[in-house]
């Protein structure tokens, strides 16, 4: 079996953790930048050039910053998926949590709960919105440009050339969690608690092992399958005894769940797609 780590960054905690368990596996795994792909259409047939030979599973991270390299990144995941390679995450997954609306929308779609939010690229727009509420850009990642919005006071810097969601706190105490899902099944649980509005363990938050009850965990296993991705990072927060769903990271980092919580993440998802790869 061999394996191919496609992304736009071959040094990542991700690259390293999924070559060193590969290897520990004895599974034969190639780390790919995508700027070392190409995709050729030729007499009206698409192929590609991006690894060597034997490659059947790919682990694809196409998302980064919002521009063509990342449509590229999208576009190749979708060609290898119709190629027949087992591709994880799905292009649909991909799709689905391309940014915040998106994701917002498909849950709530599926009714899968969400904190009361309002979107647009137009700060007057947020008026009815009681303080405190979060302010979020609706293309980012790691709490970065995230603010919490105590009272009332100018948003006029939130109008103009990008959207943002005005969203309810559902946070009653200093913590929240991420659940991690890979395959339909729940690996791991992580409490991470700040004293900052956001918990990301990139800003500070510190990660600790929490034991879930079955709710939380059905929600994130519905809201990975609702969504297509099979892997994925799923931040939920709880208020008054319910669960909502802050966020559904379809290229989740997991530095944060293996440090916190000595969990092997690389070796599972190395051991879940060598296994489907094989099923199918
Ligand atoms: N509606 C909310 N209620 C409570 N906390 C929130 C809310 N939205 C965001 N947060 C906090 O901010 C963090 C980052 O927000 P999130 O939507 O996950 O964006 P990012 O993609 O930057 O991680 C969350 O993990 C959580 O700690
Ligand atoms: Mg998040």
């Amino acid at each position: 079996m061999a394996i191919a780590v496609l992304t736009h960054k071959p040094l990542s905690y991700f690259s390293r953790r999924l070559l060193e368990e590969a290897n520990k596996e004895g599974v034969n795994c190639q780390i790919v930048d995508f700027k070392n792909t190409v995709i050729l259409i030729k007499d009206g047939k698409i192929s590609l050039k991006a690894f060597e030979n034997g490659v059947k599973v790919i682990l694809s991270r196409p998302k980064t910053t919002l521009n063509s390299l990342m449509l590229y990144a999208m576009f190749l995941t979708k060609t290898l998926e119709e190629e027949g390679f087992y591709v994880l995450n799905s292009f649909q997954g991909y799709l689905n949590t391309l940014d915040k609306v998106i994701t917002y929308r498909n849950l709530s779609l599926n009714k899968i709960p969400i904190p009361d939010s309002v979107i647009s690229p137009s700060g007057r727009m947020f008026d009815e919105m009681n303080p405190p509420f979060f302010l979020k850009p609706t293309y980012g990642s790691r709490g970065r440009g995230i603010m919490f919005i105590e009272d009332f006071r100018d948003l006029s810097f939130a109008e103009g050339r990008s959207v943002w969601i005005a969203q309810s706190s559902v946070r009653e105490e200093n913590w929240d969690l991420r659940v991690v899902v890979l395959g339909g099944r729940v690996i791991a649980v992580m409490k991470r608690t700040s004293e900052k509005p956001v918990t990301n363990i990139s800003q500070g938050g510190v990660g600790s092992f929490f034991e879930a009850n079955e709710e939380v965990k059905e929600l994130a296993i519905k809201a990975s399958n609702a969504l297509k991705c099979e892997f994925a990072g799923i931040d939920i927060s709880i208020k008054g005894g319910n669960a909502f769903i802050l966020d559904v990271n379809s290229q989740p980092d997991f530095k944060g769940v293996e440090e916190s919580l000595k969990i092997n993440i690389a070796r599972e998802l190395i051991r879940h797609v060598c296994s489907e790869a094989n099923r199918n």
